[in-house]
């Protein structure tokens, strides 16, 4: 049986803002790498060629990071959702591209370490009408929630206010075209959208089968600054060390990567790090945990477990940066003139910590 696969990547990102007024969150990076890019792997991975993209008002930027697909050896759609009415209707705006495919769901902000090869295998062996994937969570209420009577599901809930188990929905899905049905029967839940999780609900009160799989390796829901910063030090435990620029009187500790063009100087760098191409960092500590991406210049400070994005310019800070997510063509530097005093231009939904 040939599977297709739908990424998911449309939506807001209000979670994410300001990073997001300028740039879709999928296309975030981890590890200098976009979050949507794993997907696309993740799909590749198990086998499957043929990959549609949903997406919305970031279309644009969508389709230039990710191109024809070539570059991974799959061929990729884009499918147009007039507008994020929620996952169910992203999956019925996709009815026509699917056909009648059976199709593997991935959300475009999820990352899941081990993959989904052996799930597809699952899948295509048993013929459920769905396959969900569980983990357990320490705030389920952020979720779609699992009720499970041994390895049966009997009930989905959709970010519950009282949630009646810690198993999370992952956000990737194994479908038969029945879920179009299905999704054509639901009606939009209380924040508006028509919820993936009540048209497999609805799989279960027709009594067709859904079968669920508690995944043991990490997961991560990008969504939130936070889980952004986990996933990156999640990805960042299993890089190797690969230094292609150039390093000058600098000490490095554990593993590094330095990319093409990048230059280090005079500073301690303490990995897990990734340092992009065509960066600078002089006279600087670079600490565990820390992805900075092309472009940017760090020069006289301390940075650590953050995520920092192409172009910006980080100089002269008296105290660490931490837990941090810079946008693009950031400016955090320290100015001479009198009077002393703060300057900002900050974007709206901007949070700054000062000491
Ligand atoms: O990450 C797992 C969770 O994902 C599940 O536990 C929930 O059951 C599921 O509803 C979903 O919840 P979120 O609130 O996190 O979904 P979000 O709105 O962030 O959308 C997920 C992805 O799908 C994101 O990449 C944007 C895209 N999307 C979203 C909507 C609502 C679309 O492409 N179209 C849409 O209409």
């Amino acid at each position: 049986m040939e599977l297709k696969g739908l990424i998911l990547s449309g939506g807001t990102g209000t979670r994410l803002r300001p990073i997001t007024y300028t740039s879709a969150k999928q296309l975030v990076p981890v590890a200098n790498k976009p979050v949507l890019f794993y997907g696309i792997e993740a799909l590749r991975d198990a086998g499957i060629s043929e990959i549609g993209i949903g997406v919305g008002d970031t279309a644009p930027e969508i389709e230039e990071a990710v191109g024809d697909g070539s570059r991974w050896g799959v061929e990729v759609t884009y499918i147009p959702q007039e507008a994020p009415l929620g996952l169910a209707h992203a999956v019925l705006t996709a009815e026509e591209y699917l056909g009648d495919s059976s199709f593997v769901m991935y959300l475009g902000d999820n990352l899941l370490r081990d993959g989904i090869h052996d799930l597809v295998d699952n899948f295509v062996r048993n013929r459920p009408e769905a396959l969900i994937l569980l983990q357990e969570v320490p705030n389920p209420e952020a979720y779609g929630v699992a009720e499970c009577e041994g390895d049966t599901v009997v009930r989905l809930v959709e970010k519950p206010k009282d949630p009646r188990s810690n198993l999370a929905l992952v956000g990737i899905y194994m479908f038969t075209p029945e879920i179009f049905e299905c999704a054509r029967r639901i009606e939009p839940s209380a924040r508006g959208e028509l919820e993936i999780t009540d048209a497999i609900q609805c799989l279960i009160d027709r009594g067709l089968r859904v079968e669920s799989h508690v995944v043991k390796g990490w997961w991560k829901d990008t969504g939130k600054l936070e889980d952004m910063l986990e996933a990156n030090r999640l990805i960042l435990d299993a890089i190797e060390t690969d230094i292609r620029g150039r390093v000058e009187s600098s000490e490095v500790h554990g593993r590094v990567v330095v990319e093409e063009g990048a230059r280090v100087s005079d500073c301690t760098i303490r990995g897990p790090v990734i340092i992009g191409r065509d960066t600078y960092v002089h006279d600087s500590y670079i600490g565990p945990y820390t992805s900075i991406d092309r472009d940017v210049e760090i020069g006289n400070s301390e940075v650590e477990h953050s995520i920092i994005l192409a172009q910006s310019r980080v100089l002269d800070l008296h105290g660490r940066m931490e837990g941090s997510l810079v946008g693009r063509d950031v400016k955090i530097i320290r100015l001479d003139q009198k009077p002393r005093a703060y300057r900002f231009m900050v974007g709206d939904n901007s949070w700054i910590g000062i000491i």
